[in-house]
């Protein structure tokens, strides 16, 4: 039997982010976000109406990892399913720590229709695991420019 279900509350109320994309993933303008939900912009700071139809590059930045977003590219042309993390940005400028799948979603054709992304904040996360690891190694260098980009953001505002 099938239940009455809002599927647009649950799916705004989710605790990750969710990203909907079409497919056009060539070009400097695609792909074009289509929705994003309220987990989504509160990690973000944007308004639902600075992010429809505008790319999720808008959240890439100095520190975005070139090769994690172009295997992101390959992984959806290949029909896989990405998993990475790099540094995206928030509209304020502020750095943090990108987590997310990204895959696409088939209809009835072969042909994929959107694009979706699971998204998480995993900034804080990695603030207690790198802590731990610098206890262990105060020359670890993944924790050393974690910490380096974060201090940069710090810096930069107390200037402005
Ligand atoms: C559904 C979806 C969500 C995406 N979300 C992000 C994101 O949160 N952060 C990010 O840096 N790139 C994200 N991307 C990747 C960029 O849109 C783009 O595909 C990537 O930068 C590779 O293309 P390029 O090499 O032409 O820039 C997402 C892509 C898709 C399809």
């Amino acid at each position: 039997m099938q239940l009455k279900f809002d599927w647009l509350i649950v799916l705004e109320n989710l605790r990750r982010g969710i990203m909907v994309t079409d497919t056009t993933l060539a070009g400097p303008a695609g792909p074009r976000i289509i929705y994003v939900n309220l987990a989504l912009l509160k990690m973000t700071g944007y308004g639902r109406d600075e992010l429809a139809g505008k790319t999720p590059r808008i959240l890439q930045g100095k520190h975005t990892d070139r090769a994690v977003v172009g295997s992101l590219k390959k992984q959806l042309l290949n029909r896989e399913v990405f998993h990475g993390q790099t540094w995206n940005y928030r509209k304020s400028g502020e750095p943090f720590l990108m987590n997310w799948y990204c895959y696409a979603i088939y209809g009835e054709r072969p042909k994929p229709i959107y694009y979706v992304a699971e998204q998480e904040d995993v900034t804080e996360l990695e603030t207690l695991r790198l802590k731990q690891r610098l206890l262990v190694n105060p020359h670890d260098p993944d924790a050393l420019t974690f910490f380096s980009v974060l201090q940069e953001w710090k810096s930069a505002r107390k200037k402005a």
